[in-house]
């Protein structure tokens, strides 16, 4: 191909890609064969100077900004760039002696580098006036971004405010990742795992898509969380080095990228990198590599930058989590909920030190609209510790015998009836094997109840015995000790053991119950947030959907499937025999600190804030001693009453309650400080 067309292609190529990751949240080219195409033209562009274009994604960085999104656009006061990715030791080395030679530094004399994880996530820019949260922007195309104010303000570990004893500068723009952790992801992956027709493939997806919602009250649902890597425009202030500016930051109440390491040979970036990249997968959240900043401000004023990023900091990325493979067999999976999912087995492949033998396909509507058959060759990708999930098909080397997979009429496992709810297929029957052994397995679990001797292979044992044939019958097993010595596989020690287990399981805080119970749509953090607002489980099993909606994390789909779940006979049979084999669920604390200057009053805030958002102020005043409320009841003391509140304020004064406006509120707060 003439260099001529070659350019044309590979900006095509790369402004496609750009235009899906900034402005959808997706990614279908994978880092590294986008970083090879953006390498490629940027050298063909140097060695054919006439045929270099302002217009080049070389010149610019992110995509153009999406039209009819909902949101404003602002300009950024320093534009966002981008870094230079490198995958090689050898461009490390290249890219730092680079920066040496640039800044006259002798051979001997050594160069400071801070090293920091480079988290997957997607970048915003908070700025501050006069210590003051006023404007939240994405990155957009670099120098206008979307004004996302709102769900920004969403964000718990955003300081709306900063602490003033750290003498924050004027104005500052404070810039960082809106990442989601393993665990909110998790979260959010099981409340919307049978409801969203396409999955959120990793927590970047997510993250980026919850920040494109255009309801704020949703975006705080999804526990998102803002880790600082830096700064764009600061008025004059004092630090020297990006390490002090890294602890001001700090001090002025912002989470920062941890670990955070000052080195000073290229040597030591590359050991951190590699030693990083062992640890990935223990760390709460997704990495894709280490980002490496000279640590003088003043040097880094020198390199100064490119078009699209500075010459001063360096992105050194993981190797990459994609493989190709083969589909050997599509096999349909019962889950606890009884749907029915499809599952890739594969040929055995490599991916990042793991063997990988099966993909989940996510649904059947995903299945026949990327139409995966058996024997194709496919490309897998494992993001974070969830399944491998298949993300591309080569479709062009199929055989001529090849067919689309056909989803199931009938449960592959009890030969029941289907029902489909979207692009879902569910198993009807109740006493389903599979679904029956999925939710021993889930209440067996380590953050559930903990019987270490209930693994899938011992469920699978016990029910073939006869000895689980409902989910109460685990609380049962000790008493058929000499049916389950007769198994293979036990023997005293080992039936002692699950016998102490189930003893300490019958126990269970209110939270882990919860979660335990397996309703739908209720994660690890919703079982926790019903236990803390319930107390208890009589509280939560009474409730009505009103009242759930009103706790802090749930929404009306959660409050659905948890009514729901407690009027079914099955479920209420289960909780009174598990009473019976002497059950006994513990109360939550109440979650009311004791002292505080506004111990003992309880608050309720309503209409939309200002200043704050609602979270944020029921926060405050729960670390003051308060206690709040979502809905106005008699046992209020104090409605803070906002914009557009409706009758409320009216309500309030007819039960005597105290009425203050967010104003007064505020000035209460400084009081009690
Ligand atoms: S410093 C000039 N540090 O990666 C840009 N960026 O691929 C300075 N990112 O736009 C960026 N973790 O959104 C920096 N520890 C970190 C980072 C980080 C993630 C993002 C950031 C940047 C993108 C470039």
């Amino acid at each position: 191909m003439e260099p001529h067309d070659r350019i044309a292609k590979l900006r095509r190529l790369i402004q496609q890609a750009d235009t899906l990751y900034y402005n959808e949240g997706r990614a279908e080219l994978e880092d590294s064969e986008y970083d090879a195409l953006f390498r490629e033209l940027r050298e063909l562009e140097e060695s054919h100077p006439d045929l270099a274009t302002a217009d080049s994604p070389t010149q610019r960085v992110g995509a153009a900004l999406p039209t009819g999104t909902g949101f404003e656009t602002a300009e950024h006061l320093e534009p966002m760039l981008s870094i230079d990715s490198l995958t090689s030791e050898s461009q490390v080395k290249e890219f730092a002696d680079r920066a040496r030679k640039l800044l006259e530094i002798e051979e001997g004399g050594s160069l400071e580098w801070t090293v920091e994880p480079k988290l997957d996530g997607v970048s915003a820019s908070l700025f501050y006036e006069n210590g003051e949260l006023v404007r939240g922007l994405s990155r957009g195309d670099g120098t206008r971004g979307e004004v996302i104010t709102r769900n920004l303000r969403t964000i718990r570990n955003i300081p709306l405010v900063l602490d003033k004893e750290a003498s924050p500068p004027p104005r500052i723009e404070v810039r960082g990742e809106v990442i989601l952790s393993r665990t909110s992801f998790h979260q959010l992956r099981e409340q919307t795992e049978t409801t969203t027709d396409t999955p959120f493939r990793n927590a970047r997806n997510a993250a980026a898509g919850s920040l494109k919602l255009l309801n704020p009250r949703e975006v705080a649902r999804r526990r998102l969380e803002f880790i600082c890597w830096g700064v764009g425009h600061l008025d004059e202030f004092g630090p020297k080095t990006y390490a002090e500016l890294h602890s001001a930051l700090k001090g002025f109440g912002f989470c920062m990228a941890d670990p955070f390491e000052v080195l000073d040979s290229t040597e030591a970036l590359i050991a951190f990198h590699d030693q990083l990249e062992a640890r990935r997968s223990e760390i709460e959240y997704e990495m894709d590599g280490i980002v490496a900043k000279v640590n003088r401000l003043d040097y880094q004023q020198r390199l100064g930058r490119t078009a699209r990023a500075p010459r001063w900091l360096l992105a050194h990325k993981f190797a990459p989590r994609r493989a190709r493979t083969q589909v050997l067999a599509i096999k349909a999976q019962v889950g606890r909920t009884g749907a029915i999912t499809p599952v890739a087995e594969l040929a055995p492949v490599e991916l990042a030190g793991v063997t990988v033998q099966r993909a989940t396909l996510h649904n059947w509507g995903l299945l026949a609209e990327r139409d995966v058959r058996e024997g194709d060759e496919v490309e897998i990708e494992r993001a974070g510790d969830v399944i491998p999930a298949v993300v591309k098909v080569y479709a062009d080397v199929r055989g001529s015998g090849s067919r689309p997979f056909a989803a199931p009429n009938s449960c592959p496992t009890c030969d029941g009836g289907l029902t489909p709810e979207g692009a879902f297929l569910y198993c009807v029957n109740l006493q389903c094997p599979d679904q029956l052994k999925g939710r021993i397995v889930h209440m067996a679990g380590r953050r559930t109840l903990n019987l270490d001797r209930l693994g899938p292979k011992y469920v699978d044992q016990l029910m073939e015995a006869g000895l689980l044939t409902n989910l109460e019958d685990v609380f049962l097993l000790p008493q058929h000790r000499e049916e389950i010595l007769g198994l293979e596989r036990w023997g005293e020690k080992s039936y002692d053991r699950l016998c102490a287990e189930i003893d300490k399981a019958l126990r269970p805080t209110l939270a882990r119950f919860v979660y335990a119970l397996g309703i739908r749509h209720v994660g690890e953090q919703t079982a926790k947030d019903l236990a803390t607002h319930f107390g208890s489980l009589g509280n939560l099993c009474g409730a009505n959907e009103e009242q759930l909606i009103g706790v802090d994390g749930v929404g009306p789909e959660v409050a659905h499937s948890v009514v729901k779940f407690f009027a079914s006979d099955g479920n209420l049979r289960f909780l009174s025999a598990s009473a019976k084999a002497g059950l006994k669920v513990r109360e939550e604390e109440p979650s009311t600190s004791v002292g505080g200057p506004l111990a003992g009053r309880i608050f309720c805030f309503t209409g939309s804030l200002e200043q704050l958002s609602r979270d944020g102020a029921r926060k405050i005043a729960e670390s003051m001693g308060a206690a709040t409320a979502s809905s106005i009841t008699k046992k209020v003391t104090d409605v803070v009453i906002g914009k557009a509140a409706g009758n409320k304020a009216e309500k309030a004064h007819k039960l005597g309650l105290n009425v203050l406006d967010e104003a007064s509120f505020l000035s209460l707060v400084e009081q009690g400080k």
